[in-house]
């Protein structure tokens, strides 16, 4: 089912052999809503600390395996296995090693940015939650709005702040559909600032995009998926932005 290319990386095959060093391993993983297909036979592996961009046309399947990933959307079959462990039903040691950035931000509007971020530290076990949030708020550039409240925030205020609720409790793996919505250019920059130090650190970051040009920068894999299924897989360096749109279009 799956169409690959020549300069496919880390295959079914790969996977096979080792569970050691990957953060991410799916074996012929479908989903099903009704009687419609949306993910089929997917197989990836993807390695601790590796820093890898999903693109696809609308409604190719991106935000549900990413759900799917985050434990928040259950696959109808295939295996999903999380740094080794078994992740097919939801395991909350593994929900604690993963941060997610979604369309919502999860965020409480009416109270302040330093409540939320507390609250969700709490929540988490995270030790002195309160230092915690104000060394994200200084990451992230929002240290002077700490008391704000959180429905006084423009949209790229927001994008930070879930990004920083999403690293409160020091996640091994980031899960962030489409970080890069709606910001503007400072924005994009700080997010995209952000993620990097994160892959830095050694952590895994998996993010959906629609710009190809943006994705094979900041990425080290891009992985198209067409119709729920993976048509291309490639590494980001030398690869053709040009080639990678065609593979998204299908054309
Ligand atoms: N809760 C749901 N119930 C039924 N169908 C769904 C549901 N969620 C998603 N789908 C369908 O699954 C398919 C994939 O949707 P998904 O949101 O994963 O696409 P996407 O690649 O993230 O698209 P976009 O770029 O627009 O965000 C679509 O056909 C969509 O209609
Ligand atoms: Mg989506």
């Amino acid at each position: 089912m799956t169409a690959m290319t020549s300069d496919t990386v880390l295959t079914t095959t790969d996977a096979a052999l080792d569970t050691a060093g990957l953060a991410v391993q799916i074996r012929g993983l479908s989903k099903r809503y009704d009687e419609r297909w949306v993910l089929s036979d997917i197989n990836l592996s993807i390695p601790t600390g590796s820093y890898l961009t999903l693109l696809g046309a609308n409604g190719a399947g991106k935000s549900t395996l990413l759900h799917t990933l985050a434990m928040l959307n259950p696959a109808t079959s295939g295996e999903l296995m999380l740094f080794g462990k078994s992740a097919n039903r939801p395991s909350p040691g593994l929900r604690a090693r993963i941060g997610v950035i979604g369309h919502q931000p999860m965020l409480y509007r009416d109270l302040s940015v330093m409540e939320n971020l507390v609250f969700f530290g709490k929540l988490y076990g995270v030790s002195r939650p309160a230092q915690r949030a104000a060394e994200l708020l200084e990451r992230v550039g929002l240290a002077d709005r700490a008391s704000s409240m959180v429905k006084t925030f423009s949209r790229g205020m927001i994008q930070r702040l879930s990004i920083a609720r999403a690293l409160m409790h020091a996640p091994d793996l980031m899960l962030a559909d489409e970080p890069f919505s709606g910001l503007d250019v400072p924005s994009v920059q700080a997010v995209s600032e952000l993620l990097r130090e994160l892959h830095a650190d050694g952590k895994t970051v998996i993010l959906t995009n629609h710009d190809v040009r943006q994705s094979l920068e900041l990425a080290q894999r891009v992985v198209v998926l067409r119709c729920g299924s993976v048509v291309c897989d490639r590494q980001a360096r030398h690869t053709n932005p040009d080639e990678v749109t065609r593979e998204v279009i299908g054309s």
